[in-house]
Order: structure tokens, then sequence, then C-alpha cells
């Protein structure tokens, strides 16, 4: 009987780890056969660490599981599916996961991210097995077509960026992973990488092969241990079962990877710092131009993506660009992982379409505040989104609908805030992060970030002079908006700005006054 316990680091942090080990010894002591599989996480995280038994009926899930819980699920019979306090059902029937389109996470929380037989049993290696055999014009026509945008969070046609370094002659091309996964409340490119590596990997040769590039790199936060370890086993594999390297498939085609961790500053998230960051100098901003796909690592044609925009591509070859163009809404083709934070009740991930709306994110999947208060500000899009008030929760997350109201859906990352927030103390917060993450090589946000939070303190603290400051503050915002020379010192004032202009009570103000 196979028992599946997640490897995955929200898990694992939850005691999966402890559990597997429980199983395990009450399944010997008890002369029961079975073999543990660490898979990835489902992303249900309120019931991790879950446990699933692979039964005649399909798998069921139970969870949350402490070890205690262990010797109890024996006795019930959990090993043929019995019902108990814990337990869920049929993994496939739990809501959360049933009104879920998991394109991109179509694997991770089914396979063993690390069995290679797993991945090619369920679909893996198929689209780059269509690219060894296309053109690679053909390779950057498919992933235009299929309408992907960079799920970092910019949303630049991908396939735009693939055919700018086709296009540009040099001997040598790279392709860079953004791995530095920063964002506030997101999970999701962790969660792939832990969950189902393979799918990054065949995303990267695929991209290889589409702009001749022939060694790669993934660029991962040091706070992801357990992400870089997954990689790297499952990178080896990949080489050995030639997938990689030389001669991939018997084809001539030439890729290496190879994993890269970072040092924990988030600026080395904005692909030129990653990029001087990955030369082994200080993670410092390079002016653009020249754009990465032109000039990027080591001065070379680079197609830099995040995991999510890569790890999607293997689906769109292997089932073509018309099926992925079909999910979404308006120019937001396909899907996102959006990853439900902050005071929820069901936090986690869910993989939509775009088009559905924050509300139904909230309510429908994450079941409200873990409080049991009522929401009141959503930060959509992480630190440099901005704070939206239940009057925008009806908004369909597509890009352009949030470009519309000021707002972003960025990398998915969606944290949740109930009614005891203070929102000029989150303003403030916006202004530090920027200073504590600056890189200090323009004004506005080295200096501004500072002068912002000196702003704010002073309209909290009240007095004659409050409506002054308002407006220095925004000035202040229009000047980093204008004059930063990258999205952290230009995009702070939008949850600056919004929690002024949607919760001006929290600073004082009548709300006529700020809107
Ligand atoms: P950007 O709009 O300057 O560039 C987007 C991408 O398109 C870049 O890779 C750029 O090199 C490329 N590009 C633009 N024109 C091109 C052309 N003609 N040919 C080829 N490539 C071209 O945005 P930027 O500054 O790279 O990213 C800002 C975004 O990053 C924000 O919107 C935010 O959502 C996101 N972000 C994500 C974080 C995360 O943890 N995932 C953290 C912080 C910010
Ligand atoms: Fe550096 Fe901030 Fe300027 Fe970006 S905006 S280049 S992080 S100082």
């Amino acid at each position: 009987i196979r028992i599946y316990v997640p490897r995955d680091a929200a898990a694992v942090a939850a005691g999966a780890d402890a559990v597997a080990h429980r199983i395990e010894a009450e399944a010997r002591q008890r002369n029961q056969p079975v073999r543990i599989i660490r898979n990835g996480s489902r992303g249900l995280l309120w019931l991790e660490p879950m446990v699933e038994i692979d039964t005649a009926a399909g798998r069921i899930a139970y969870g949350p599981v402490v070890p205690e819980d262990v010797p109890g699920l024996f006795e019930a019979g959990w090993l043929e599916g019995a019902t108990h306090a814990l337990c869920h059902g049929p993994t496939d029937d739990i809501p959360y996961l049933r009104r879920q389109e998991r394109l991109t996470f179509a694997r991770v929380g089914i396979i063993d991210p690390l069995d290679l037989d797993d991945y090619a049993a369920h679909g893996g290696w198929l689209g780059l097995r269509n690219a060894l055999d296309m053109r690679a014009e053909d390779i950057v026509e498919c992933v235009t077509a299929s309408g992907l945008r960079g799920r970092g969070g910019a949303a630049f046609p991908t396939g735009i960026k693939w055919k700018t370094v086709l296009t540009s002659p040099a001997d040598r091309k790279y392709i860079v992973c953004n791995a530095d996964e920063g964002d506030s409340g997101t999970f999701s490119d962790r969660m792939l990488m832990e969950g189902d590596p393979c799918a990054l990997i065949e995303g990267m040769a695929i991209a290889a092969l589409a702009v001749g590039a022939t060694q790669g790199y993934i660029y991962v936060r040091s706070e992801y241990p357990h992400a870089i370890a997954t990689l790297k086993h499952a990178i080896a594999r990949a080489q050995t079962a030639g997938w990689l390297g030389a001669d991939i498939q018997g084809s001539g085609r030439h890729f290496d990877l190879e994993v890269r961790s970072g040092a924990g500053a988030y600026i080395c998230g904005e692909e030129t710092s990653l990029l001087e960051s990955l030369e082994g100098k200080r993670g410092v901003i390079r002016p653009k131009p020249p754009l990465p796909a032109i000039q990027g690592l080591f001065g070379k044609p680079t197609v830099v993506n995040n995991v999510i925009s890569l790890a999607t591509v293997p689906a769109i070859l292997a089932r073509g660009a018309a099926w992925y163009r079909d999910f979404g809404v308006g120019r937001s083709h396909g899907t996102l992982p959006f990853q439900l934070a902050g005071n929820i009740r069901c936090g986690g991930l869910v993989e939509k379409a775009f088009g559905l709306t924050l509300r139904e994110l909230l309510e429908d999947f994450g079941g409200g505040s873990a409080s049991g208060r009522p929401l009141r500000a959503v930060q959509v899009g992480g630190p440099l989104g901005a704070y939206l008030p239940e009057s925008q929760w009806d908004v369909p997350l597509d890009y352009e609908a949030y470009q519309k109201i000021s707002a972003m859906i960025g990398h998915g990352g969606i944290v949740a805030f109930d009614e005891t927030v203070d929102m000029a103390r989150m303003a403030h917060y916006a202004m530090e992060f920027c200073a504590v993450e600056s890189c200090g090589k323009c004004t506005p946000c080295r200096i501004g970030s500072t002068r912002g939070m000196e702003v704010i303190e002073r309209i909290a603290a009240g007095g004659p002079q409050r409506e002054t400051q308002v407006h220095l503050l925004r000035d202040l915002c229009d000047t980093m908006i204008g004059g930063s020379l990258c999205a952290l010192g230009g995009m702070t004032p939008f949850p600056v700005m919004s929690a002024l202009e949607h919760f001006p009570e929290d600073f004082g103000l009548e709300p006529s006054r700020a809107a």
C-alpha cells in the first residue's frame, strides 16, 4: 500500500518528517507492508501534513496529521480508506482542489518529485520531445501564440522575450531561471520546485532549444534549502537519463543546467541585479537598456524567466498553443497559481484561469479570515502591490483590469487582513521595506523611502500640519514613481497611495478629503 506524506517545506515545517517516521514504525510493528512516498504538497496548507492513502477507490486524504494520530488511524483502518475525524474523503473530490484548473501544477502533490518514471507516466518530457523535432522559430511561435506572459509579475509576453534572444547573434546564450521568490505571501515557485522540479528542467531545456542557448542557471533564494536540494537531485537524475547534457536523447543538442543560491537580498529578484549576483558581484541594478535579452549574463543574450513561466512551457509544447490560450479572459491567457496567505482560514495554492474575482478566492476558497472577523484589506501582488478594499473585490483578476484600478496581480500573492489592521502602519511598513531592501543606486528610492516613513509618522501623529504632510506624501510618491530606476522604488508608492486612498480614516483623515 502506498502512503503519500509530503516532503514540501510547508508540510515539513508542520511536522511531516515525524509523521512519516511514525507511520513507518507503526506499519512495521503491525506487519503491514507499506511504501511511503514523499510527494509535493497539494497546496491545502491548513491541512498539512496531509497524508494520502492509495486505496482501491483512489487516494484518500487525512489531515492535519500529527505523529500521535498515527496509531489511531491504523486502528480505524485507514489503509482501507476508512472514515476518521481527520478523513477528508477522496483527495480529488475536496472542493478546494476540485474547483481548480491545474495546468502548471498538474503533477504537484501527485507524483514523487524525484522519480523520473513517475514524471514520464504523468505526461513528463512530451513537450521537450516535440521541441526536439521543431525549428527554433516554431518553438518561439508556439509560446507566443499561447499568450503566456511572464509570471514573475511583469506579465511581459514570454514568446516575444524569447524572440529577442533568438534573433540576437552571439557565440553563447544563457537561460536563467529567476527563483528568487521574494514577494511576501508567495510560495508558488517553491512549491513547484519542490513538487515537480522536472517541469522546470524541461521548460528550461525547451527554452534553450528555442533560442540556441547551451547553459542554464536556476537562481534560488537561499531561504529555500529544500527546493535547492530537490533541484540538484532532479538535475543529476535528468542528466543520467539523458534529458540534459551533451546529447539530449541522442539529438546532438546540448544543454547544461546548474543551481545557484542567492544571499537573501530582495533586490536580487530584479533581473539585472540577479545577473550581477550570478556573475559574482554585489546585487545592484543595471540600467536598462540594454535588455538582458540582448546583453544579459556575462554580456550575452539571456532569457530571464520566472519559475512558473518556464514550468508552464512543457504543457504548451505538449498540448498546443490553442489549448493554453483558451483559458483566461481578454489578454490574460492561461492560468495563474494564486497563493492565499495572511489572515485567511484556508490558505494555500489555487491555480485558476484568469477572470475569477478576488472575492471568489477569499470566500469560496479561503473561507474568510482565520480570526473570524470580517476581512478589510487585501494586498495583491506582493509588497509592491496595492491594498484593495472590499469595493474592488469583484474586479476580475486580469492583468489589464487590475492595471485600470492602479493595482497589479504580480506573481499572484494574496495577503488578507481583517478589520483590526491599521492601514497607516501598513503604508509605513511599505516605505520601511523599501528603505531596508533598496540597493541604494538611485536617490528617490534610497532617500525617498526614509523620508516617506517620516512623513507617514507625522501624518499619524496628527495636528494642524497633517494636510501639508499628506500633500508632501503624494509629491514624494510621484517622484518615486517617476524617478526610480527599478520597480522597488517605482512601485512602493502603490501600497502607500492605495492605503491613503481607500482607508483615509486610518490616517486620521475624512474619507472625502483623501479621495
Ligand atoms: P519590466 O516591465 O521592466 O520587464 C519585464 C520583462 O520583460 C523583463 O524581463 C524585461 O527584460 C523584458 N523585456 C521588456 N521589453 C523587452 C523586449 N522588447 N524584448 C525582450 N524582453 C523585454 O519589469 P521588471 O522590472 O523586470 O519586473 C517588475 C515586476 O516584477 C513587478 O511588476 C512585480 O510584479 C514583479 N516582482 C516580482 C517579485 C517576485 O518575487 N516574483 C518580487 C518583486 C517584483
Ligand atoms: Fe536600487 Fe531602489 Fe533605485 Fe531600484 S529603485 S535601482 S532598488 S535604489
